[in-house]
C-alpha cells in the first residue's frame, strides 16, 4: 500500500511516499528555519505564507523521487492537528484537493501519532506493548502503546515541553534558533559536571515532568554571572549542564514508565529525540536493562512527511478514513480509537 504523507503543522513543509508504513520511497522537506531564525522563533503568518509558496513543489518532488503517479497511491495522509491553524490549513487543503482530483482516500493524522509511527520507518521490527516518549517543541508526553486499542497517556510535562526548554534556554545563552540542535552542538565541547541545574519532578511518584523551573534556574545563573559580558561564563559548560538536566529527567521518567508497565520496548520520538546525549544515554541504559529501544534516525525524529504516511497506513489498516469535510484542529486530543501500529 503506497501512501503520500503531507506535514505542515509548524515550520517544515514536508511530503513523502511510504510503502506499507515502513519503506520510505521518498522524503522531501523544505525547512523554514532561516526565515524564522531572525525572530528567534516561529512566526505563524510567515510560516503559512511559506507553506503556500512551496507545498506544490515539495509534493511534486516527493512523487518524482518515488517515481510514481497519483494513480499508484492508495491514499493521502495529512496532519490534521495539533499545530498552527494557518499552517495546518495549507497542508490539509492541498491534500483534500489532491484526494478529490485523483479519487484517493484521505486520512487525517494526529501529529504525535505521526511521531510515534516514525519508529516503524526504515523497515524496523517493533514489538508491542511499549512505552513511548514523544518529545518535541510543543509536547512532552509518555504513552503506553498496547498491542491493540487506544494509547494511554502515562504522564506529560506540566508546563514547558522539553523542546521549548531547549529553545528558550538557547536563546538566553545567545545561541541560534532552533535551540535544541544549537545546544547539542556547543555542549559537545563542554563539561556537564561543572554546574548542576535542578532535575524537576525526578523524585516524585508521578510520571509528569516540569521544565520551566530549570529554565528559570538558568536565567538566574546567567544573571548572577553577569552574562553576556562576564568572561567567566563558559557557554559550552552551561549548555552541557542544562542539556544534561533535561536528558536526565526524560531518561528517568521513561525508564520508570517502562518499569511500571512491565514492557520490554521503549519508543523515543519527536524533534528532541534527535539529541545526541539523549540517544547515547538511552541506548546504554536500555542495553544494560535488556530493553528494546526504538528511536528513529534523527531525520525522522524531527517533523517529516514519512511519519505522517506511516501513521496513515496504520489508520487505514484499522479502517479509519476521513472525509473531505475534515477541518484543521489547532488543538487535537489523541484519538480515542488511536494508533497501535502493531
Ligand atoms: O518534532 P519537532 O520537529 O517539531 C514539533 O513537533 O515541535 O521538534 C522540534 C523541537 C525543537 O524544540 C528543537 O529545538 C528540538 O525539537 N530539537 C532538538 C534537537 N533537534 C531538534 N532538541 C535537542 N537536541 C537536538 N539535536
Ligand atoms: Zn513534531
Amino acid at each position: 500500500m503506497l501512501l503520500l504523507g503531507i506535514e505542515t503543522s509548524c515550520d517544515e513543509t514536508a511530503a513523502a511516499v511510504v510503502r506499507d508504513g515502513r519503506e520510505v520511497l521518498s522524503n522531501v522537506l523544505s525547512t523554514q528555519v532561516p526565515i524564522h531564525r531572525k525572530y528567534g522563533g516561529v512566526v505563524p503568518e510567515l510560516a503559512c505564507r511559506q507553506h503556500v509558496a512551496v507545498i506544490s513543489n515539495v509534493v511534486c518532488a516527493a512523487m518524482d523521487k518515488a517515481k510514481i503517479d497519483f494513480q499508484d497511491l492508495s491514499g493521502i495522509a495529512v496532519t490534521q492537528g495539533p499545530g498552527l491553524m494557518g499552517a495546518l490549513l495549507v497542508g490539509l487543503s492541498y491534500a483534500k484537493a489532491l484526494a478529490y482530483r485523483h479519487h484517493l482516500r484521505l486520512i487525517g493524522v494526529h501529529h504525535l501519532e505521526g511521531h510515534i509511527a516514525a519508529v516503524h520507518l526504515e523497515n524496523r521490527i517493533v514489538h508491542l506493548p511499549a512505552v513511548a516518549l514523544v518529545v518535541s517543541g510543543g509536547h512532552t508526553m509518555l504513552y503506553y502503546v498496547p498491542v491493540h486499542g487506544p494509547l494511554k497517556s502515562l504522564g506529560q510535562s506540566v508546563d514547558d515541553a522539553a523542546g521549548e526548554a531547549f529553545d528558550k534556554g538557547a536563546k538566553m545563552m545567545g545561541l541560534s534558533y532552533p535551540g535544541g540542535p544549537a545546544i547539542d552542538r556547543i555542549a559537545r565541547t563542554g563539561d556537564p559536571t561543572r554546574l548542576t541545574f535542578p532535575r524537576p519532578c525526578l523524585n516524585h511518584d508521578s510520571l509528569d515532568m516540569s521544565f520551566s523551573g530549570l529554565k528559570t534556574s538558568l536565567r538566574y545563573y546567567l544573571e548572577r554571572s553577569g552574562f553576556p559580558s562576564a568572561s567567566d561564563v563558559n557557554t559550552p559548560d552551561v549548555a552541557a549542564a542544562f542539556q544534561q538536566a533535561i536528558v536526565d529527567v526524560l531518561v528517568e521518567k521513561t525508564l520508570s514508565a517502562a518499569d511500571r508497565r512491565r514492557v520490554r520496548t521503549v519508543f523515543v520520538t519527536g524533534g528532541v529525540a534527535a539529541n545526541t546525549v539523549l540517544r547515547r544515554q538511552l541506548t546504554e541504559i536500555c542495553k544494560e536493562r535488556g530493553l528494546q529501544l526504538k528511536i528513529p534516525s534523527p531525520g525522522y525524529c524531527t517533523d517529516n512527511g514519512a511519519m505522517i504516511a506511516a501513521a496513515g497506513y496504520f489508520r487505514m489498516n484499522g479502517r479509519k478514513e476521513s472525509s473531505l469535510a475534515m477541518s484543521p484542529q489547532a488543538t487535537l486530543a489523541m484519538s480515542e480509537t488511536g494508533f497501535t501500529g502493531g
